[in-house]
Order: structure tokens, then C-alpha cells, then sequence
């Protein structure tokens, strides 16, 4: 399968269904700087394109691991101040929080009957969690939880979902339990979910070793950014970050064995809107004592303003959870007529409907 390029009102991969974009991210920390470039910043160049955008906090998704009641409620107003500071805008994206539109739940179940142990088996980050003994100590719903992502995916009948690299098999799975129910109960209902992973940097990697993922869950917080650092700490993240001595090439491909170097012309060429051969182009020949100081000041240029911004949100938090309320009547809307086709479909009764 290739990644769908955006949807426009006119493309339309799953003819019969309204060009829709969904997606989601986990209020399981802070927001990093891999967040921002794989989802948030596409989230806002997609929203008010014609297409209808809905953009959730994943709340009943993150706690498949332990959360702190008080910290998880903090996030999750803290992932609403990132959504709002980044740009989105509640007058033309819906926002909203999972658990307030219980349909996703109820789908998550059906879905849970149709989905396949092996299915669940074979998914990378469920083994990359669970290596070894620690799958006998994870929680079910960290087990399903795919399931729930697929149903967050369907109840809305979304066809595009724009997410980083990381989340691509997950998407896939998602059209395989739309093809299942389909076949199963002979029925058209659920499109075939594209993901969208496109720019600069579907995958950024950590400042500290340009092989592993750049992750709020990363125990060194060097490693990488995050939307709420201040100028200071951004700029002193990047000098810091783990490079090495060469200059860099005039190729892309010439970085393919320096993973570091080509993780911060990806992120250069991401938060300046350039491709990778035109930062090369302005950088070739140079070493990373002239690189890193431009790239700071371009992030710093680039993220402050979200960080300055997601603190004054904060000191309102009453508004957020005003938004996410309003942004919950409308995903309701759209999700219970579709859930509720899919009880009849499945054949259970319903009267008091
Ligand atoms: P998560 O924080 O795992 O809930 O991820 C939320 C969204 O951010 C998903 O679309 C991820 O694919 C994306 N994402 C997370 N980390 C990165 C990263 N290091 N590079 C690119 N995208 C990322
Ligand atoms: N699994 C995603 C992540 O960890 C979050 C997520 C949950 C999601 N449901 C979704 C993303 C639906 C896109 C669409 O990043």
C-alpha cells in the first residue's frame, strides 16, 4: 500500500465516502518536537481545506499503562493547549477528548470480536512493549488497543489519518478489520482507512542516538524537545545534540551511515518548509559548529511561540475543558448514527432508540 498523499474534496480513495480526516495522539506526557513535525503541524495544514478534520486527545488509549488520575487530567488540558497553540481552531477542526464520546468504546468492542489474537500479535510496538516476561504484566487493553484505535479511525467513517511512521501498521490493521466486518456481515459500511504520512519528518529521531525514535517516554530528557522548553533550553539541546565530525555532503544520500546528521537536516528541512536537498545545498561543505546554531535559532523561532503560548492557555483551563465539551457534542453527532447502524448490522436490538 503507498501512504496517501492529503485528501482534497475532489480525491477521494473509497468512492461513496465523504473525505474525512481523523487522528489522535496519547495524553501520556508532554508533547515532543517528533509529535509536532510527524502529526501536529499536519493536523493544521489539513484543517479548514474543505475536508472535515477531527483531531482527538487519546485518553481512554493512554491509560493501557498507569496513569496518575491529576497528572493525566493535566495532560490532557496540556495536549488541548498544544492542539490550540499549534494553530488548530475549534471553529474549524473538532477537539475533543475520547472518553467524552463513549461511542468510540462501544465500537472498540464490537471490534474486539472481529479483530484476531494473531492480528494483535504481530503488531511491533505491542512486541517492542512487551519483550519478553513483561507481556505476562500488560494490561488487556494494551493488548487491544489497536482495536480502539481502529474504532476512534471508523466511527467517524474517516478516510484519511495523518500520523507518523510509527503508526502506519496500525492504520493498516485498521482496514483489516474494516475488510473483516465488511465481509463478514456482507456489507459496504467501512471505508478503507489511508494513512497520511508525509514531510520532512514522519520520524524524527532522538538527539542522542539517531537510531532510536525521539520519545516523550525517552528517561533522558536531552534526548529531546519539548513544546513546553523555553528559547534557552531548545537552543541548548540542539548544540548539545550527538553529531559527528564530518561536514555535510551535498547528497541526502551521502548521510545514509550518519544517522544523527541526517536526523537534524530532516528536522531543519521540516521546521523551515524546505526539502532536504535545498538545506544541503545551503549547508554543503559546512560542519555542524556553523549547522547547529542555525538550526537552534530556527527552532527556537519556530517553537516558542507554541511554548509561550500553551503556558497562557493553561492559566485557563476551565476554557479548554469548554472547548473539548463543545467539541464532544459535535463528534457525538457524527459517531452514534454510525454506531448505531452497526449494532443493527450486527443484529442487536435497539428499542430504545
Ligand atoms: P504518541 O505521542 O505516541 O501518541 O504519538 C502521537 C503522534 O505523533 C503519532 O501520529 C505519532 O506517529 C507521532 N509521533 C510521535 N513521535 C514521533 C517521532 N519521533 N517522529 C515523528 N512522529 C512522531
Ligand atoms: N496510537 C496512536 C499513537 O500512539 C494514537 C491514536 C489512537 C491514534 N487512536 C488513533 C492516531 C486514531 C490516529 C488515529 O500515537
Amino acid at each position: 500500500m503507498t501512504d496517501a498523499k492529503a485528501p482534497t474534496a475532489t480525491a477521494d480513495a473509497n468512492p461513496g465516502f465523504t473525505p474525512r480526516v481523523f487522528s489522535g495522539i496519547q495524553p501520556s506526557g508532554g508533547l515532543t518536537l517528533g509529535n509536532y513535525l510527524g502529526a501536529i503541524k499536519r493536523f493544521v495544514e489539513m484543517q479548514g481545506q474543505g475536508v472535515e478534520t477531527i483531531y482527538c486527545m487519546v485518553d481512554m488509549h493512554a491509560i493501557t499503562v498507569w496513569q496518575d488520575p491529576e497528572a493525566l487530567r493535566r495532560q490532557t488540558r496540556e495536549l488541548a493547549a498544544g492542539y490550540l497553540a499549534a494553530g488548530l481552531d475549534p471553529t474549524k477542526s473538532i477537539l475533543f477528548n475520547q472518553s467524552q464520546v463513549s461511542a468510540h468504546a462501544e465500537l472498540g468492542w464490537i471490534f474486539n470480536c472481529v479483530a484476531r489474537m494473531g492480528w494483535m500479535n504481530r503488531m511491533t510496538q505491542w512486541k517492542d512493549k512487551t519483550s519478553g516476561k513483561d507481556a505476562e504484566k500488560a494490561s488487556l487493553g494494551l493488548f487491544a488497543y489497536p482495536s480502539l484505535m481502529a474504532a476512534d479511525i471508523l466511527v467517524y467513517h474517516a478516510t484519511h489519518v495523518p500520523v507518523g511512521e510509527d503508526q502506519k501498521q496500525h492504520v493498516e490493521l485498521t482496514r483489516d478489520i474494516a475488510a473483516k466486518f465488511n465481509h463478514d456481515f456482507k456489507v459496504d459500511f467501512f471505508p478503507m482507512t489511508n494513512p497520511v504520512i508525509e514531510g520532512a519528518a514522519t520520524r524524527v529521531m532522538s538527539l542522542r542516538d539517531g537510531t532510536k525514535k525521539m520519545s516523550k517516554s525517552d528517561p533522558s530528557d536531552a534526548a529531546r524537545i519539548n513544546l513546553t522548553d523555553d528559547a534557552d533550553a531548545i537552543s541548548k539541546k540542539i548544540k548539545k545534540a550527538k553529531t559527528d565530525a564530518e561536514p555535510l555532503p551535498e547528497s541526502f544520500e551521502a548521510l545514509a551511515d550518519r544517522p544523527e546528521a541526517k536526523n537534524l537536516v530532516n528536522i531543519y528541512a521540516a521546521l523551515a518548509g524546505m526539502t532536504k536537498e535545498a538545506v544541503l545545498a545551503d549547508f554543503a561543505g559546512q560542519g555542524f559548529g556553523a549547522f547547529k546554531p542555525k538550526l537552534a535559532d530556527l527552532a527556537v523561532a519556530s517553537l516558542a511561540p507554541i511554548s509561550t503560548e500553551m503556558s497562557r492557555l493553561m492559566q485557563d483551563p476551565a476554557e479548554i475543558d469548554r472547548i473539548l465539551g463543545q467539541g464532544a457534542d459535535k463528534a457525538d453527532a457524527i459517531a452514534r448514527p454510525i454506531l448505531e447502524k452497526t449494532y443493527d448490522i450486527v443484529g442487536m436490538i435497539r428499542s430504545r432508540r
